[in-house]
């Protein structure tokens, strides 16, 4: 598998590229710093970025959110050839090392909660939806936005949005044992099913006594007050 080049390694060219060499040390080549033109979306280009960046398991998750996400899509009247896009895009920041990521969300403003410091992990969502705007010019506010919310959700989610942070939890690769009702549920009722999904996380945290995100406890708030349970 090639070097990473993920966000973290694409940056633009000129004056940030020696920072960028500077957090990124297994750069090696200068093909690696290539930033993709992605500002007319094309399936075959984002498939191959995510087989280079990704590694083998990671790129055989990102294939099932696709293959999911694509299926929900079509399910529920959205654009399969978009909803497939995002899923492909969504996870390219996943693999940078979590310093590298805290760095480069300080870098470019995307910390907005203590948490998001503490716990990294949530952040290679907001950072290849950065790049791809900033850096690559894609422009396609709804895609951009489901590839930043994929984690944690967020209030006020599109479709498009749902659609790609629960692809992210059912995809088929996943094996929990209450993955399959998600499933259903998501085939059944694409808001509905993402209740579903944000309530299982949140159950699945309190149970392993993990921390909970404020943006995940804002997501389930939002989607209950949207289908009328109240808070
Ligand atoms: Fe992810
Ligand atoms: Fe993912």
């Amino acid at each position: 598998m090639d070097s990473k080049k993920g966000p973290g390694s694409q940056r633009n060219p000129g004056a940030e590229e020696s920072r960028d060499l500077e957090i990124n040390p297994g750069l090696k080549k200068s093909t690696d710093l290539k930033t993709p033109d992605l500002k007319t979306p094309d399936l075959k280009q984002a498939l191959d970025l995510a087989g280079r960046t990704l590694s083998a398991r990671r790129f055989r998750h990102t294939l099932g959110v696709a293959s999911l996400a694509e299926d929900l899509a079509r399910r529920h009247g959205l654009d399969p050839a978009r909803a497939r896009y995002a899923a492909l895009l969504h996870d390219l920041a996943k693999e940078i090392p979590e310093k590298q990521q805290v760095c480069l969300a300080q870098r470019w403003h995307l910390i907005r909660y203590s948490e998001d410091e503490s716990c990294p992990s949530v952040l290679h969502g907001p950072l290849v939806s950065y790049w791809l705007a900033n850096c690559c010019g894609l422009a396609d506010r709804d895609i951009l936005a489901a590839i930043a919310h994929h984690t944690l959700g967020a209030p006020n989610m599109s479709r498009l949005e749902m659609l790609i942070y629960s692809a992210d939890l059912a995809e088929p690769g996943r094996e929990f044992p209450q993955v399959d009702n998600l499933r259903q549920a998501l085939y059944h009722s694409l808001e509905k099913g993402t209740l579903t999904c944000v309530e299982h996380t949140l159950h699945y945290l309190e149970e392993s006594h993990r921390p909970i995100h404020p943006l995940t406890r804002l997501t389930h708030e939002d989607l209950r007050r949207r289908h009328g349970f109240g808070t």
